[in-house]
């Protein structure tokens, strides 16, 4: 039922509306799951991704740009609801694509096949909820209103081409949260898809190429550095949305010649703790920190990184997290209430067990059983106790199943660890009493962007804000608030003198920005 032959379509790309196929340099996709056939043990190779030229990826720019024109193309000075059309076009013809999304998703990244067809679904409902929301700013825009002796009309308006950049753990759901509200406020947009990851995007390529203008939306695949350094070193780049490390979301940004025109959208790295007060339900904080660190073996960017324990209920704490992490099942992503899977990037596991032997030459112990084992791309979740500063995993985004746990005995002391952390973009509390937790919620809401009570960190539901302080993040992304952050007000203003003018344009239907 899972199986799936190589994907034929590998090497197609979207430029200025047309569905194009790369017949030069690629490289194969090969999926992180080991297949036995005949006592030989091999990863299939499920298909072929282009690598594409610089060439390429400026035709893509010339294309949006063209597209955008200075503001003036067809695209940003459609009126709204025409846009919704294209847009509603769209969701109708990639609804049937969900089997086929799901499974190539599953076998290039191995999440559980249940998993990929939620994201699936989340994402046509965060279309569906963001053209809900679209019409009340809509609504909003349709306003006559008065200061003073000033009367105004504020519309949200496109800033120009997009360039957008999702990572592979939520390939279809992070960059179309993104993509989709960027698109929809009338600016243009470039995608370059990840590295992991982006033959579940292409089977949705001609949906783009009939749904929306061409050059509105171009996809382009290959080595960033090639195809998109000369992109953003262009200076054309109005937007960056960006879902990755720092370090290339810091490099991007500093060669684009003006950097101060550039609006940035960005999910940066995290490492959401979980504070385990000395009231907590300790099988409750068990429970939801060997989920909230393990889901999709620990890939989130909202993943539990680091649990902090009260010494009072240390032991018993990390007995019952050990049991959770016993219960959870390991296995292929096609297996029903499979937990742990092979994890895609090239040499992870390796990474993960270097993390865990500095940790361990270091003074900690993997106290769960077969903690840290490896057998091809799956790592089974090692638990580690007791981590200090001096280990790499204190500080280091593990993005994967390693659990480092610590000890506290004053609150200081997750004060101290907050504050001098590079990053902020959420934290779980766990307690049954509002005397300590209120405290702590005080200090975190400056520290942090959200705070998860009795319950592990999430992005979800889509219609809260979702971003971060720190190395985690710039800008707010929300159902409503991405509407916002992918465009800028602009407004029509008169006094006195204007005030004739202003009702004569309105009363004539002249334009389409000021207009009941
Ligand atoms: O990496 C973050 C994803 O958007 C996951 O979303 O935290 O709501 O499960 P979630």
């Amino acid at each position: 039922k899972f199986r799936i032959d190589k994907y034929k379509d590998g090497l197609n790309y979207l430029i200025n509306g047309q569905v194009l196929t790369w017949q030069d340099k690629n490289a194969p996709v090969i999926s992180p799951i080991l297949l036995q056939d005949k006592g030989r043990t091999y990863a299939p190779v499920l298909g072929e991704y282009p690598l594409l030229d610089n060439h390429e990826s400026w035709q893509a720019l010339q294309a949006a740009k063209k597209a955008y024109d200075a503001g003036n193309g067809l695209w940003p000075q459609m009126p709204v609801s025409e846009r919704l059309n294209h847009l509603q076009q769209f969701v109708q013809s990639i609804k049937p694509l969900k089997e086929i999304f799901s499974l190539l998703e599953m076998w290039e990244i191995g999440k559980s096949y249940l998993d990929c067809r939620d994201e699936f679904d989340r994402t046509i409902k965060y279309i569906g909820d963001t053209i809900d929301n679209l019409m009340l700013l809509e609504e909003e825009g349709d306003l006559i209103n008065r200061v003073d002796k000033y009367i105004f009309q504020v519309r949200r308006r496109p800033l120009g081409v997009c360039l957008c950049m999702g990572p592979f753990n939520y390939p279809l759901n992070e960059t179309f949260a993104m993509l989709i509200p960027a698109l929809i406020m009338g600016n243009t947009a470039i995608v370059k898809l990840p590295r992991y990851g982006s033959l579940c995007t292409l089977p949705l390529l001609e949906a783009f190429a009939r749904s929306f203008p061409p050059g509105v939306i171009n996809i382009i695949n290959g080595e960033g550095e090639k195809i998109i350094g000369p992109v953003i070193r262009s200076g054309e780049i109005d937007l960056l949305g960006f879902i990755g490390s720092v370090s290339v979301a810091t490099h991007l940004i500093n060669q684009h010649p003006g950097n101060n025109r550039l609006r940035t959208i960005l999910g940066l790295e995290a490492k959401n703790p979980a504070f385990i007060l000395a009231e907590a339900d300790i099988d409750l904080a068990a429970k939801e920190c060997a989920l909230g660190a393990l889901e999709f073996n620990g890939q989130r960017c909202t993943a539990i990184k680091h649990i902090w324990v009260h010494e009072s209920i240390v032991d018993k704490f990390l007995e019952a997290l050990c049991r959770e992490i016993d219960s959870l099942k390991t296995g292929m992503p096609w297996e029903e209430n499979v937990n742990i899977t092979p994890l895609p990037e090239e040499g992870k596991v390796e990474w993960l067990g270097k993390l865990v032997e500095d940790a361990v030459s270091k003074g900690a112990a993997v106290i769960n059983k077969g903690g840290g084992e490896i057998a091809g791309n799956l790592f089974y979740p090692a638990v580690l106790f007791p981590v200090n500063n001096n280990m790499k995993i204190y500080d280091i985004e593990q993005f994967g199943p390693v659990i480092p746990v610590s000890s506290f005995s004053r609150l200081e002391e997750l004060v101290n660890y907050m504050i001098t952390s590079d990053y902020g973009q959420q934290a779980s509390i766990f307690s049954q009493s509002g005397d300590k937790a209120g405290l702590l919620i005080d200090i975190l809401a400056n520290q942090v962007a959200r705070i998860n009570l009795n319950a592990q960190c999430r992005r979800g539901p889509d219609e809260l804000p979702f971003t971060g302080r720190k190395d985690s993040a710039e800008g707010t992304l929300s159902i409503s608030d991405a509407l916002r952050t992918f465009s800028i007000s602009s407004l029509v203003v008169a006094n006195e003198y204007g005030r004739d003018l202003f009702l004569d344009t309105l009363k004539k239907g002249k334009s389409k920005f000021l207009k009941i």
